[in-house]
């Protein structure tokens, strides 16, 4: 059911840690800063909503500052600028108004408006071996995803993203980063980087916070071919899709020959995947969803998860429309506020760590 890495001693400590950060979470929200984000490469879908968003949308709800990053940088890590990617960006905008990011209470900004974030990068990679870079999951999967196709090799910038990503993190000494049961790794660098900086150059006080993975439920959703939805595999459901689409996209949804509904994610992916679109919307658990349709049988199952998706992106496409009917000028505002913060708060980090580097001039 789970990866083999689960039960392992590191993710039990972890979860443990998770939790009791979810109760100084509620007691204190003031004390987090969460930063997430991602890569504009494409349009947002109901995975990214359902595995990511909802929690930065529920965290801003408690009251916990969020920085959001659109790694632009991070989008050229393994191609060429997209033909479009202010277009991207927008699009991405939309969707986090779409799935409710207030852009009074998060800040959102582009990583290629913020020059001192990266300037951040150099100290960074100074405190990073390159056998550490290596070891980086993302890192040793591109690698390998090199050596299926015949090594055409990975570009400079894939290679020290993990340092970049330590500086998205740092620059507003963020000390909250949700990630997913799998990907607490990816963490460990921004950990090690801010333990070594603050060794080296700040060793009485502290200077960066190592950060804490707050684990999330991030289950994957599939597309309507049975596979994991992903913009490559072409099987989304976009969350920028019409009414009719979203209803089309449950009816094309694989379900199995079996008439009595369970839910068994190893043994019957399809309808555990229907019923965890459906229970995330109905606010309910896919346990208990499978409950109540049982002996039913996929048609009913696939109408109460029609009913509870169209219901649960109703508002969200009403957020949409009301940001687009204000036009490109009001999200380009909103990201030039955005940038502006992170840049005040990425040029004092930066004046801040020239001083304890004795670098000021
Ligand atoms: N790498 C993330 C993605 O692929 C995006 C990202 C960039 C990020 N910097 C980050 C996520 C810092 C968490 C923390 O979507």
């Amino acid at each position: 059911m789970n990866s083999p890495a689960v039960g392992h001693g590191i993710d039990t400590a972890a979860r443990a840690r998770s939790a009791a950060l979810e109760q100084q979470i509620l007691a204190d929200p003031p004390r987090f800063r969460v930063l997430t984000g991602e890569r504009p490469t494409g349009a947002l879908h109901l995975g990214h909503l359902i595995a990511t968003l909802a929690s930065r949308v529920r965290l801003q709800a408690q009251g916990v500052e969020v920085f959001l990053v659109v790694a632009d940088y991070q989008a050229i890590t393994d191609r060429d600028a997209s033909g479009d990617l202010p277009g991207v960006v927008r699009g991405v905008l939309l969707d986090y108004l779409a799935a409710g990011i207030d852009p009074q209470a998060t800040t959102i900004f582009t990583h290629s408006a913020v020059p001192a974030l990266n300037q951040l990068l150099l100290p960074f990679l100074s405190l990073v071996t390159v056998a550490e870079l290596e070891r980086n999951p993302t890192v040793k999967a591109e690698t390998a995803a090199a050596e299926a196709r015949g090594r055409r090799g990975m570009s400079g910038l894939m290679f020290t993203y993990p340092a970049h990503q330590a500086a998205d993190i740092l620059f507003c000494h963020g000390n909250l980063v949700p990630v997913g049961q799998d990907q607490l790794p990816h963490l460990e660098l921004t950990r090690t980087v801010a333990r070594r900086f603050n060794a080296r150059y700040s060793a009485g006080r502290p200077y960066f916070p190592e950060p804490d993975a707050l684990i999330v439920p991030t289950p994957t959703i599939l597309g309507d071919d049975g596979a994991k939805m992903s913009k490559s595999a072409g099987n989304t459901l976009e969350l920028r899709a019409t009414e009719d689409e979203t209803v089309r996209f449950v009816r094309r949804a694989r379900t199995d020959s079996e008439r009595h509904i369970t839910y068994e994610p190893d043994r019957r992916p399809e309808v555990a995947n229907l019923l965890t679109i459906g229970a995330h919307f109905a606010g309910t658990t896919p346990e208990a969803l499978a409950e109540e349709v049982g002996p039913a049988g996929a048609g009913r199952l696939k109408r109460v998860v029609t009913e509870a998706l169209v219901e649960g992106l109703r508002p969200m496409r009403a957020r949409r429309a009301e940001a687009a009917a204000h036009g490109p000028e009001y999200l380009d505002a909103i990201l030039r506020r955005g940038n502006a913060r992170a840049n005040q708060i990425a040029d004092r980090t930066l004046d801040e760590v020239r001083d304890l580097m004795g670098m000021r001039y």
